[in-house]
């Protein structure tokens, strides 16, 4: 039987960060589902969920099929339980990601006891690496280098440059 952890998130630019935590995750886990979530009627994302999962996709190659990209809308318990799985990893930075992180993982559990919370200490490196800090940098076309893929770098010049 695999050990499947689901990591959701927005990740509305992909980061170093979260690429960090994935690879973190596959020390403990034999496998790691990526989950974007989405809401057709709320969203207003820079880049659509295949957007972003092609990002991962092109930073993880090495990782093979251990990780698998995919995107859901609902909540998210629901979506764990679909997916067969009971494990929800989260990034902690900062203090500051405590409050909103145990809220969630308290409601979480009281809606389905048996999933648990993993959270994940992303590296020092990535400590202040916030993906909409990242959006608004790039937006004013700040230097975003070292703190997303070269090729995210790219794609958010792109996205910028249109508007
Ligand atoms: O990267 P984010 O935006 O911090 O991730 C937040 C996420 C996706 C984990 C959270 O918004 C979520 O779980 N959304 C799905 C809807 C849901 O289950 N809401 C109840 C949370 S207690």
């Amino acid at each position: 039987m695999k050990r499947r952890a689901i990591y959701p998130g927005s990740f509305d630019p992909p980061t170093y960060g979260h690429i960090d935590i994935i690879r973190r995750s596959l020390q403990i886990f034999d496998e790691v589902v990526v989950a974007i979530v989405y809401n057709p009627q709320k969203d207003s994302f820079l880049f659509t969920p295949d957007e972003r999962l092609d990002m991962f996709r092109e930073e993880l190659t090495d990782a093979g099929d251990r990780v698998l990209y995919d995107s859901f809308h609902g909540l998210l318990v629901d979506y764990v339980d679909a997916m067969q799985a009971n494990i929800i990893i989260r990034g902690l930075r900062a203090v500051s990601d405590f409050d909103f992180e145990f809220q969630m993982a308290l409601m979480n559990r009281r809606m389905k006891p048996q999933i648990e919370t993993i959270f994940l200490m992303t590296g020092a490196a990535h400590f202040y690496t916030a993906a909409r800090l990242i959006k608004e940098i790039a937006a004013l076309d700040g230097n975003v280098d070292g703190l997303v893929p070269p090729h995210v770098v790219k794609r958010l010049k792109e996205k910028f440059a249109k508007k």
